[in-house]
């Protein structure tokens, strides 16, 4: 058995949710490796099992405490074994965690991150239990741009939290208030991302559109983006998450003009209807949802949309669920992310009695998939014929003979090499380039294309 009193103890790090956790583990990985840990491949090499987990549904609670009640026989076998739960869940179930998981040592919440270190040097050798749930600790934004696990793109965090309160959501409470992260340090960040090679980042907020709100200045997401697009080697932009009543013409023109901002614009709708909308507090309407996206498409004709949507939500009646249908058949997501209603205590709706049944949300909730999945098959047919731009991201996950990249529009597109081409190195000579390929055949989540014989002799030689 390994201590950490050894050289390199060994970190597991299983993230759960959304982007954000995900770049949390990424610059815990990047302060952890800083004060001389290593990483295992697998739990079962750890000294310590770290979970970075959501709250955003219940679901998603569910699938961390069985994860912990699975961990219970290996930290038996080694009690110096240290187990932690990070983020969200932590920081909204608190000692909870403690009293059900008794052999849990550590809950770290959301902005406790940069205090992980010396939290586990304490825990070290001790099996002590400390909860860290500190609300006004403080969030690093830092990064080692070393320790990014795909050298192409990045995450970048431009604020973090929300103040919006919809009445569903468990966002506000568990991430705190909305903060925004000055633009100089942005600047420095994107600028040090492509000196090392990265070739698109991803902006990261809760309410990324809101962007500036609270920075001295006039800031906003629009002029962000034009700080960010004359960088040198950064050849794409993306921003998400963002809140239609935070939409302004500004920003959907910088998508329109900048070159390097990408054609694709993350906007949950959540509903069609305006009596639930109103009931969800997200202060605007079916109405305003559709110009924004009519603006968005004449201003941007390339431009793909993607939204969430929740069904099921207190209220919802079959009128209103025909609202939500009908939004989604007029814009024509590409991306649909289709949620069950999940009432959060202590949120605004989990006071209203959740009286949609099982059964309907679940009919409800394959309604939408259905027809998400109708609408992006025929969307993605449309596209065979044509040329697409695609920056290549290594081996395909699906069919390790081909290559697979994304489109400007973030979808998906595997590719075939010319008959007789080597595999072997290709992948890693033609990964976080751009080229293009011909589309010759596609499904609702893949577009697959062959890249031209002319094109691969210019990429290998
Ligand atoms: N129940 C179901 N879905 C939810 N979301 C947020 N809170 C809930 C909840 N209580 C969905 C919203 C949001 C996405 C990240 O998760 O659609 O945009
Ligand atoms: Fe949650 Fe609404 Fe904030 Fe999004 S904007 S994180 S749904 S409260």
């Amino acid at each position: 058995m390994k201590s950490m009193n050894t050289n390199q103890p060994k970190v597991f790090i299983k993230t759960y949710g959304c982007q954000m956790n995900k770049l949390d583990s990424e610059l815990s990985i990047g302060s952890l490796a800083k004060s001389g840990y290593a990483f295992a491949e697998e739990e079962k090499d750890a000294d310590v099992i770290l979970l970075n987990t959501c709250s955003v549904r219940d679901k998603a609670e569910h699938k961390v405490y069985s994860q912990l009640g699975s961990l219970r026989d290996q930290k038996e076998k080694n009690p110096e074994l240290i187990l932690g739960v990070l983020g969200c869940m932590a920081q909204n179930e608190g000692d909870r965690i403690f009293k059900r998981m008794p052999h849990v040592n550590l809950v770290c919440g959301t902005r406790m991150f940069s205090k992980l270190p010396e939290l586990l040097e304490e825990i070290n050798g001790t099996n002590k239990r400390i909860i860290a749930v500190d609300e006004d600790g403080e969030v690093s934004f830092d990064r080692l741009v070393t320790q990014r696990q795909n050298r192409y793109n990045a995450f970048v965090s431009v604020m973090r939290g929300c103040d919006n309160y919809c009445s569903y959501c468990i966002v506000p409470y568990v991430r705190g208030r909305e903060f925004s992260r000055p633009v100089t340090d942005i600047i420095d960040e994107v600028k040090r991302l492509a000196d090392d090679g990265c070739k698109e980042v991803t902006l990261l907020g809760q309410n990324v559109n809101s962007y500036g709100k609270g920075l001295n200045g006039e800031v906003t997401l629009a002029t962000l983006l034009r700080k960010l697009d004359p960088i040198e080697g950064i050849e794409r932009i993306r921003f998400v998450t963002s809140h239609p009543r935070d939409m302004t013409k500004e920003i959907i023109e910088a998508v329109g003009e900048l070159p390097g901002v990408c054609e694709y614009l993350h906007m949950p709708a959540q509903s069609g209807s305006d009596k639930i909308l109103e009931r969800m507090r997200r202060q605007y309407t079916s109405a305003h949802y559709r110009e924004l996206i009519e603006m968005a498409k004449s201003l941007v004709p390339d431009i793909k949309i993607a939204s969430d949507f929740i069904v099921g939500f207190p209220g919802e009646t079959e009128g209103d669920f025909e609202d939500t249908v009908k939004l989604l058949n007029d814009v024509r997501c590409q991306n649909s992310f289709i949620f069950k209603y999940s009432p959060r205590t202590g949120t605004a709706a989990a006071e209203f009695p959740d009286d949609v049944q099982e059964e309907t949300k679940k009919g409800r909730n394959h309604i939408l998939l259905d027809l998400h999945k109708k609408i992006s098959t025929e969307e993605n047919r449309k596209i065979v014929g044509k040329s697409v731009e695609v920056l290549v991201e290594g081996t395909s996950k699906s069919d390790a003979g081909r290559l697979s990249g994304r489109t400007r529009q973030n979808q998906i597109v595997a590719f075939d090499l010319p008959e007789g081409s080597n595999q072997a190195g290709i992948s890693s000579l033609m990964s976080g380039k751009l080229v293009n390929i011909d589309i010759v055949d596609s499904t609702d989540l893949t577009l697959f294309g062959d890249l031209s014989e002319i094109a691969f002799d210019k990429m290998t030689h």
